[in-house]
């Protein structure tokens, strides 16, 4: 099979990179994707750095084994921990995209010298990644974060757009680390998915940035510079979506992104066989 009609590998601890994985369907069009959600782990945010790596590199390789031609990382909190095992891992020949750098470079173009909230998991915003990556782009922008663990586990459970998500949130918002903030990043996969709700909280001054999106253009242009990009109106095969861990919110959630019906599988990459 010529190598651009191979599949991209895109993976996450469980349904948040659904949202990365539909940008990049809706991008480029002619694209397969492979997709592992790591739900017999979730919730990453929680988990320590070594434990996010060994999951990573596991991952990265049943996706490379699958004849990736890409992988995209489509979890913060392992974008954060394990970005450079990954790379490890796909070597010279598979580039590896994670969801923090294109964020990064997106803030540091629009937003110098403005104060921006960035907002995820424990695990992501302990890391300071964001902080890191931003201040070496444009020093000048005032990047002020909050861990925000409750809202990754509420959207995975399907549990939001009432009343109680949406205290959740206010209660995260009103937090004083983010008071002035003109911008918001969703710095973890799961959020786009309350997107709607957060703006609303947030109201007309703070503007909320669209992490997929610009993630999905970024790889867009990548895959384009490679000569790796499946120009078409249709990928050349099926998608396929792997989970650690059947959960049934993953199939509906899944149903609300992709309009065909998805084969969903089960493969428990860490049983012992
Ligand atoms: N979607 C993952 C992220 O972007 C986090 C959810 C989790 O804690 O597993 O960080």
């Amino acid at each position: 099979m010529p190598r651009n009609e191979r599949p991209i590998g895109i993976f996450d601890s469980g349904i948040g990179g659904l949202t990365v994985a539909s940008a990049i369907r809706r991008t480029l069009p002619g694209e397969r994707l492979l997709y592992f959600g790591d739900t017999a782990h979730f919730p990453y945010g929680e988990k320590s750095a070594e434990a996010i790596k060994h999951y990573a590199i596991r991952i990265t390789s049943f996706l490379l084994d699958r004849g990736c031609k890409a992988i995209v990382i489509a979890c913060n909190t392992a974008s954060a921990h394990a970005t450079g095992e990954v790379e490890l891992t796909a070597g010279d020949q598979v580039p590896v995209f994670n969801v923090i750098d294109p964020i990064a470079r997106h803030v540091a173009a629009h937003w110098k010298g403005r104060r921006i909230g960035v907002i995820g998991t424990k695990g992501t915003i302990g890391s300071r990644v964001y902080v890191r990556a931003i201040g070496r782009l444009a020093p000048s922008v005032k990047v002020r974060s909050l861990a925000t663990p409750l809202l990754a586990p509420m959207i995975e459970e399907g549990f939001y757009k009432n009343a109680i998500s949406r205290a959740v949130i206010r209660g995260y918002l009103e937090n004083r680390n983010l008071a002035g903030i003109e911008a918001l990043v969703l710095g973890c996969t799961h959020y786009p998915l309350i997107r709607k709700e957060v703006e609303e909280v947030a109201g007309e001054r703070v503007a909320v940035l669209d992490p997929p999106t610009i993630v999905a253009r970024h790889i867009e242009q990548q895959l384009t510079g490679l000569g790796l990009l499946h120009e078409a109106d249709a990928p050349a095969g099926p998608d396929h979506f792997f989970l650690s861990d059947v959960s049934e919110s993953f199939a509906k959630s899944a149903g609300r992104f992709f309009r065909h019906k998805l084969r969903v599988e089960e493969l428990r990459l860490w049983e012992e066989r």
